[in-house]
């Protein structure tokens, strides 16, 4: 198929060795955060935050947090021009979707006289997801995954090398970025730059996809 997007989604793969020497530029980094931004999210619930790791300083702070597990992704680190935390808040409350419901209306987007409305119905599908204790987790978890794969489609289409690290230590990444964090949880971060020439195994394979058949069904 000879689709742009296609083509572009064919081209977009996982990099495995980061050439430290090649920087995103400072324009390609505006559009990348405003597509993150852009994000679709349940009920525009928007439960996340994106810490953009640029300096060598806050790259090292991500670098120790490899000290216990996942190693082989600890390269990525220091030789990737920016990491991004993905982040999400584990006890979304209604007092944090009126903030999105306040934006609803400043935004134009949400009629004044629809305020309640939305806070009150949208937020009962949050309270559906929500237990006793207040922890709503998995499904913001599952919110921050959208923006993700909205991440992974823009830096096909603006030629920037990327790599999903589920494989991080949430636990020592809670203490190091405890205070830009502010009770979030990260799960996984993603290392994004442009991939060394001949030292990146993963460079160039075709795609390994389930067959259409397998996967889709159209009725
Ligand atoms: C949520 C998620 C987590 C991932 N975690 C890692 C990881 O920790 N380290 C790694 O090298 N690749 C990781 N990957 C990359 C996958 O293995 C890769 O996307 C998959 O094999 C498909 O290959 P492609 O991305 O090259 O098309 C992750 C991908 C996703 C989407």
């Amino acid at each position: 198929m000879s689709h742009p997007i296609i083509a572009d989604l064919n081209k977009r793969y996982t990099a495995k060795k980061y050439d430290s020497s090649k920087r995103i530029s400072s324009e390609d980094m505006d559009v990348l955060k405003e597509a993150i931004r852009l994000s679709a999210s349940s009920i525009n619930s928007q439960p996340w935050k994106f810490i953009i790791l640029e300096t060598d300083v806050a790259k090292q702070r991500f670098h120790d947090t490899f000290a216990n597990m996942h190693q082989f992704n600890q390269p990525h680190a220091l030789e990737a021009s920016h990491v991004i935390l993905f982040a999400h808040n584990p006890h979304f409350t209604k007092d944090d979707y009126r903030k999105v419901v306040d934006a609803e209306v400043s935004s134009g987007h949400l009629p004044a006289d629809m305020y309640d409305g939305m806070l009150n119905g949208g937020f009962t599908f949050a309270e559906s997801n929500t237990d006793e204790a207040g922890f709503n987790g998995h499904w913001t978890k599952a919110q921050i995954y959208i923006a993700l794969g909205n991440t992974l489609h823009v830096l096909a289409r603006l030629g920037i090398a990327s790599t999903p690290m589920e494989g991080v230590d949430s636990s020592l990444i809670g203490e190091s970025f405890k205070d830009e964090l502010g009770g979030y949880v990260c799960e996984f971060a993603l290392a994004i730059g442009y991939h060394k020439d001949g030292e990146d195994y993963n460079y160039g394979l075709p795609k390994a996809r389930l067959a259409m058949e397998d996967v889709i069904t159209v009725l």
